[in-house]
């Protein structure tokens, strides 16, 4: 059987992971938050003392990740972790490994187990061009890098970390060009992608464009 997949993909602090949680909670489908499971990987890398650069090592902790999704939480070695991952420099670092090819393959097989019924949505940088290229509907969703930095800045501050624009902006700006440059999958929109700028945009109706494509897709 078929099983439907939403791919949302674009640079960081996008919108992805708000618009991809409310088209999956709209209907009944699953959610995959990729993005979650490179920081889980940095985390667990940083708790363990394993260096960022060390590919065999970082591959091989990203291929048991002790890690559970649960009603909106991400749960480490039974640990609920959901707050932390978020962090500015766990993102930092979760870029710096995402590099790594041996890490980004030992990944595949947990991202696609999240293809379930009645159907999935997936976000993250990959989703269309390399784990699911089957994709039933795909969306790039992107926005200016000031439209980003200033989300970034009210979601961190909401959750109690510190955080200054400059630095966001900067930070975003490199990551960007991180993802993008990257031989391994790096972030493009995939073939047959819709393309879609939330710069000036209300997350209701970034939902209900994506929604509106899937219905005639499906
Ligand atoms: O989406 P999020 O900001 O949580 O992702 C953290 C980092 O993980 C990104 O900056 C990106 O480098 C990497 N990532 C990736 N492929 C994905 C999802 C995330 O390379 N599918």
């Amino acid at each position: 059987i078929h099983i439907p997949v939403i791919t949302i993909d674009g640079p960081t602090a996008s919108g992805k992971g708000t618009v991809a949680h409310r088209v999956a909670k709209h209907l009944g489908f699953h959610y995959l938050d990729s993005g979650a499971l490179y920081r889980l990987t940095a985390l667990s890398a940083k708790r363990k003392g394993v260096d960022l650069e060390d590919e065999e090592q970082l591959a091989l902790l990203a291929s048991f990740l002790p890690c559970r999704f649960s009603r909106g939480h991400v749960l480490l070695d039974d640990e609920d972790v959901t707050d932390l991952v978020r962090a500015e420099e766990v993102g930092v670092a979760a870029s710096k490994i995402a590099v790594l090819p041996a890490l980004r393959e030992a990944l595949v097989n947990l991202q696609v187990s999240f293809r379930q019924l009645p159907g999935l949505v997936a976000d993250g940088r990959d989703m269309g061009t390399v784990i699911f290229p089957d994709a039933t509907q795909k969306i790039y969703l992107t926005a200016s890098v000031e439209a980003r930095a200033q989300r970034r800045y009210k979601q961190l501050i909401e959750k109690g970390f510190s955080a200054n624009m400059e630095d966001l902006v900067k930070d975003l700006t490199e990551r960007d060009a991180r993802d993008s440059a990257r031989a391994t999958a790096p972030l493009k929109p995939a073939p047959g992608a819709y393309i879609l700028d939330t710069s000036d945009m209300s997350v209701e109706l970034a939902v209900q464009t994506v929604l509106d494509l899937y219905a005639k897709s499906a």
